[in-house]
């Protein structure tokens, strides 16, 4: 079967040492430890090459509590089941995620960003992820919402590149083996 065309599509997330994104109560707090000055870790590099977002419903609903909607200008979609309706700075989808990934494609997006954790696995089970960043915190959390779930395939990754940095958060870059 031929492959879609789509947007070329990257996961870019925190998780601690134990492989946690958020506390369990969804508490980011920790994201911030070791942090000083005005270190972005690379991030306004990657988002200025990113044209649209896929969030999870988690995570749409932690990032609409901020006291200021963090992707103004970029095109936001939130994937749910179970929402009705969002925010007007955002779309709701629910469906195929190649469907979704030829749509954005045939509406000019060509590089997206997913984010939450249980999304990222979607995407990956679904063989639609190109790129990984990990940016891996000092800190190990004992419990929380973890950055992967049980997937029913293996994926190879290629590394392409590991940076320390001054507050201990090691990022590490990775592309898909196809
Ligand atoms: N450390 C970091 O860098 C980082 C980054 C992002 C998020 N977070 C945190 O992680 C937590 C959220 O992650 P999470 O793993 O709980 O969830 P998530 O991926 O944000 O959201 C999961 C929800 O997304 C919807 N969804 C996912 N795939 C779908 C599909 N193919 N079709 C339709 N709906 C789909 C479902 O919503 P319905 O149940 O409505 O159907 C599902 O329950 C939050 O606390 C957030 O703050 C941390």
């Amino acid at each position: 079967m031929t492959q879609k065309k789509r947007p070329k599509i990257s996961i870019y997330i925190a998780m601690s040492i134990d492989g946690y994104i958020a506390r369990k109560d969804g508490g980011l707090d920790w994201l911030e430890y070791g942090h000083t000055g005005d270190e972005d870790y690379g991030f306004k590099k990657f988002i200025s090459g990113i044209d649209a977002l896929v969030l999870g419903r988690n995570t749409y609903e932690t990032v609409s509590k901020f006291d200021k909607w963090p992707y103004e200008g970029k095109r936001v979609i939130v994937l749910s089941n179970t929402l009705t309706e969002v925010r007007k700075e955002a779309e709701l989808f629910r469906g195929q995620l190649g469907d979704l990934g030829s749509t954005l494609y045939s509406e000019g997006i060509k590089h997206v960003w997913i984010d939450g954790g249980v999304t990222v696995s979607k995407f990956l089970e679904a063989g639609l992820v190109d790129a990984i960043t990990i940016s891996v915190i000092s800190m190990v959390l004992g419990s929380g919402i973890p950055l992967f779930s049980t997937m029913n395939r293996e994926h190879k990754c290629h590394l392409l590149s590991t940076q320390s940095y001054p507050s201990g958060l090691v990022q590490l870059k990775y592309e898909v083996v196809k």
